[in-house]
């Protein structure tokens, strides 16, 4: 292969554009050849030339860069990862129902918010509910440009390259289509084809996944286009994620999508009611092993987009849709033997070991036991025939033996009273449920567990650093605390030199390790794996104190109980006294803080910015009154509105009220409000305000 290192001048933007694209796509074969399968298909001096053009290129024209971009893409190597993608709309998730009567509290909670009377009507959309991936995907002028996986909901990661190779997904949209929109939808693999894939996969000694969602997720998460072109994935499209591209009803929007050439999900019904939607559940349910893939549920949503605009939002998932999830599927099967894991807070937990077994077209190896509790309560005993469930997504677990079918005379298990990687004792507390090892900073199990959540996808996000290399570094003692995993370069020459790993591979993972030397405060907090502490305590922590220095010396203060340090913490929302003191614990042990200040050594934790969502509002931070009756919303969706904008909704009027919109016959509030002094608002005036 020949490139042309110098650009011909006179190169249209047009050009520039189509040039770069398949130059960012072919970059993007060579690195997933070489950085994947450590089989290179073009020389180094060929790959550099085409890199120098392309930079050069995109110098000229750098409005151009293309969504897969090479130089942008997460971590100094590219194929350290896929690059990030922020959703112009945050793809959210749904609420979940259960039962006939949680379907029916949801359309009733529709009404009462809206204030519709029982009589009117009100229009919902059913659709099954496809276990897959979500995917956006953002089309230009009918172009497909980018494709991303949902990711935290805000930003999910460029798989333009692999979503390019699946044949629902149209390449470029038919009809008359918007100028720029986002489609939404699932990547999902029939269930013939996944098992077809799974046996190819076991005669050529490769691991099977567990379920054709698995195989879907894996699949388009190959780095590798070209492997992901070879599994067969399937799309369908059900939501838009463009505020400006708007139609009616979901109806209507089912409609374009089909015209823009996307297959949709059906069979979809549009229901007038709850008896309707519960009809639609069961008729979908009983036909459900007919269909050519995994439902887990069916979704409803309220058929107007008006009415949907009213609802908003709660949290993460909309107002205006539920999915209404199947009964767990159920089988029984033999234990062959129960083990014990050792996990990062040195818990020890049973997973019963099975002989697999179908469950709702999926095959069960290994299902939880929860506790030590658990195994005696339901007279759990290894060799045992047990029934087991699968809901969903959700581990399977245990429910019970089946006495009749089960060997008698079996012996009881006995809970290990130490640890089984490490030997130390293992001891329950009072009132706890759990028994844990009390090995602490000897158990590898537990050294091991914390490295791999301090690499893990929330926390430092580090690709390439799975489950054996992380034991096989440790093991070795290269790796003992998490500031060593920056240190690793010292030791690349012999990593280079081992078995399974090579050149590349070690080089990727120190690509992978420098593209977090800088890393958000909330990230750092969770990837300390403080026990209490996730995702959301972690920003709610970050929110709080906005930057490292601050909370080490606030925490460090906090171990004292009567401190104004502790105060805070305790009165931090949603943190009180039991997570404050796992949080204050965490802070007295001195390895954990030489762990910290080790870690700021190599890496730079960024300051919290508190969020620029709400505060922006101009009612963000405000005390607000609602009094009388509103004519255009109820008074449950004022609140919700205002509450979505940062403000603070009270009932009584004080000095410290911002303001009190009123409505029809106000009452003694608004009163009460103009003597204080406080700004009132008639609902017009609340509506501008907040819609400025
Ligand atoms: S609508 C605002 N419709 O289920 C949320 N989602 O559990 C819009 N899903 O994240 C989603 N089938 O990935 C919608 N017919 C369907 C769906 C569906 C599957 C997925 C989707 C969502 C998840 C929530």
């Amino acid at each position: 292969m020949k490139k042309k290192t110098t650009i011909p001048s006179g190169v249209t933007e047009l050009e520039a554009s189509a040039e770069l694209a398949a130059m960012a796509s072919e970059i993007a074969h060579h690195d997933a050849a070489y950085y994947q399968k450590d089989a290179p298909g073009i020389s180094d001096a060929e790959y550099d030339s085409l890199r120098a053009r392309y930079r050069a290129l995109l110098e000229q024209f750098p409005h151009l860069r293309p969504a897969d971009d090479p130089e942008t893409r997460v971590g100094a190597a590219p194929a350290a990862g896929f690059g990030k993608v922020k959703h112009a709309v945050p793809m959210l998730s749904l609420a979940n129902a259960f039962s006939d009567e949680d379907v029916t509290d949801f359309a009733a909670r529709i009404r009462r918010f809206l204030s519709l009377p029982e009589d009117a009507p009100l229009e919902f959309m059913a659709e099954p509910k496809i276990d897959g991936l979500s995917c956006s995907l953002r089309y230009e002028d009918g172009a497909l440009t980018v494709a991303a996986t949902r990711g935290d909901g805000t930003t999910g990661e460029n798989i333009t390259a692999n979503v390019r190779t699946i044949a629902d997904v149209p390449k470029t949209l038919r009809g008359a289509y918007p100028k720029v929109v986002e489609v939404r939808g699932e990547i999902y693999m029939n269930r013939d084809d996944f098992f077809k894939l799974n046996e190819r996969r076991e005669k050529e000694g490769e691991d099977v996944f567990a379920n054709p969602r698995n195989a879907a997720a894996g699949s388009v998460r190959q780095l590798d286009p070209e492997v992901s072109a070879k599994r067969p994935l399937r799309f369908f499209a059900y939501a838009l994620g463009s505020d400006d591209v708007r139609f009616e009803t979901q109806d209507a929007l089912r409609k374009a999508l089909a015209e823009w050439g996307f297959a949709l999900n059906g069979p979809s019904r549009l229901c007038a009611g709850t008896e309707e939607l519960l009809r639609y559940y069961r008729e979908i349910g009983d036909g459900r092993f007919e269909l050519p893939f995994d439902i887990d549920g069916v979704v409803y949503k309220v058929n107007s987009t008006a009415l949907q605009e009213r609802l908003g939002f709660i949290s993460r998932s909309p107002r205006w849709a539920v999915a209404h999830k199947f009964a767990a599927e159920q089988a029984e099967t033999r234990l062959l033997r129960i083990e014990i894991q050792v996990g990062r807070t040195g818990a020890l937990t049973p997973v019963a070991v099975l002989e697999p077994v179908t469950v709702g077209g999926v095959v069960v190896s290994h299902a939880t036991l929860h506790n030590e509790d658990e195994i005696a309560r339901k007279n759990i005993r290894e060799g045992a025939i047990v029934r087991i469930q699968r809901a969903g997504d959700v581990i399977p677990q245990v429910l019970g033996i089946d006495e009749q079918k089960s060997p008698a005379d079996l012996p009881a298990f006995v809970f290990p009273s130490h640890c089984p990687v490490c030997g130390s004792l293992a001891v329950r507390e009072d009132g706890m449920a759990v028994r844990r090892c009390t090995g602490g900073l000897v158990c590898p199990a537990q050294a091991v567990e914390r490295l791999r959540h301090f690499t893990s996808r929330l926390a430092f996000n580090i690709e390439g650093f799975g489950d054996e290399r992380v034991r096989e570094l440790y093991g070795e003692g290269i790796i003992h605390s998490p500031a060593d995993i920056f240190r690793l370069k010292d030791h690349r020459e012999v990593l280079a030199g081992r078995k399974g790993w090579g050149e590349k591979s070690v080089d990727k993972l120190l690509a992978a390790i420098d593209a977090r030397r800088v890393i958000s405060f909330e990230r750092f907090i969770y990837a300390l794996g403080i026990p209490q502490v996730g995702e959301a305590t972690a920003k709610l922590l970050a929110r709080t104190y906005l930057n490292l220095q601050d909370w080490r010396s606030a925490m460090v203060q906090a171990a004292d109980s009567d401190s104004p340090a502790r105060r805070e913490l305790e009165s931090v929302d949603q943190i009180g006294p039991l997570i404050a003191q796992d949080i204050v614990d965490f802070f007295e042990e001195p390895h954990n803080l030489e762990v910290i200040d080790a870690l700021t050594s190599f890496v730079t934790v960024e300051p919290c910015v508190v969020s620029q969502g709400p505060s922006a509002s101009p009612v963000s931070g405000k005390r607000v009154v609602f009094t009388g009756t509103l004519i255009t919303m109820t008074r449950e969706e004022a609140k919700a509105k205002a509450e979505s904008l940062g403000a603070k909704v009270v009932e009584t009027v004080s000095s410290k009220t911002d303001y009190v919109v009123v409505g029809d016959n106000p009452g003694s509030k608004a009163e009460k409000a103009r003597a204080l002094g406080v700004v009132v608002l008639d609902e017009a005036a609340w509506t501008a305000l907040v819609q400025s």
